[in-house]
């Protein structure tokens, strides 16, 4: 079990810092102002068309996660996060997906899901094969600010500018935020990442899962700037092609100087083939 909580702590789900959540809105107004996504910047209204905001609660719309837009009917995600929304056999009915706005809590469309296809072979302990789908109740409607976006199924290797965008904490145990934040950080090399991570890891009071870079991709910016809890689930994407490379899935939180984990999405290309509607 102490491992489990260890794990959970590391997941990039908004729920999962250990650390109480601080009444969020008045934290929001006293945060440096420099202090974003951790350390990103606001992404310009409709340019990330594929974002989909996680949201539940029905009176109050509060984040879960981040997905991102594959087809009108499917939207990709980390399995931890449907997994934190599914209980006594079913999704959380007020579970919705909401696309075509830069604020999670307001405008934009919400959309239902119908069911989930979470990976098989997802291991909630380690944070492995943390891949799933959402499917819609009906189509998601396009448009200028709403896009599904491609996949990039070939190896993304070292050295590639991406570019993450999110709603998650702007610093740990700080603020979700309220706009969408985004991040260009650049891809590492796989075994320099399982090393860093078994080092930073325990220097910081961690014992993180080890990396597996065949199926997991890893981003460093710089120390002050990188994913945060509630950015789990969002896309991370190669700027040069706009296609996506990665999921939000783990790390060391946050922004602490260690890189940060991605489902690689080319390692699913089978999977995704199977299940995507
Ligand atoms: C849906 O997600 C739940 C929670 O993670 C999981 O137990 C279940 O197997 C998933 N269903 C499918 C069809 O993948």
């Amino acid at each position: 079990m102490a491992t489990k909580a260890l794990v959970v702590f590391l997941a990039f789900l908004v729920g999962s810092l250990a650390v109480p959540a601080p009444d969020q809105s008045v934290l929001f107004e006293h945060v440096d102002i420099n202090a974003r996504i951790v350390g990103g910047s606001p992404a310009a209204q409709g340019s990330v068309p594929y974002m989909v905001a996680l949201t539940q609660g029905t009176v109050v719309r509060s984040l879960v996660c981040g997905g991102s837009i594959l087809t009108p009917r499917t939207v990709l995600t980390a399995a931890h996060c449907i997994a934190a929304v599914f209980s006594w056999g079913s999704l959380s009915s007020s579970l919705r997906g909401v696309v075509g706005t830069n604020s999670f809590g307001s405008g934009g469309t919400q959309y239902a899901f119908a069911r989930n296809v979470t990976h098989a072979n997802y291991v909630s302990q380690t944070i492995k094969n943390d891949i799933g789908l959402l499917i819609t109740t009906t189509d998601i409607e396009y448009s200028e600010v709403v896009q599904p976006i491609k996949q990039a199924f070939d190896f993304a290797p070292a050295g590639v500018v991406s570019r993450a965008a999110g709603w998650g904490r702007i610093a740990a145990g700080g603020a979700i935020s309220q706009n969408l934040l985004e991040l260009h950080p650049e891809t590492i090399d796989g075994d320099v990442c399982v090393t860093q991570v078994a080092t930073i890891g325990p220097s910081l009071g961690f014992r993180p899962p080890p990396v597996e870079p065949h199926i997991e991709i890893c981003t460093f910016h710089s120390a002050g700037r990188g994913m945060c809890n509630g950015d789990s689930g969002s896309a991370l994407v190669r700027v040069d092609r706009g296609e996506q490379i990665g999921i939000v899935s783990w790390g060391i939180p946050c922004a602490r100087g260690a890189p940060d984990m991605f489902v690689r999405v080319s390692a699913y290309e089978s999977w995704l083939e199977q299940n995507t509607v």
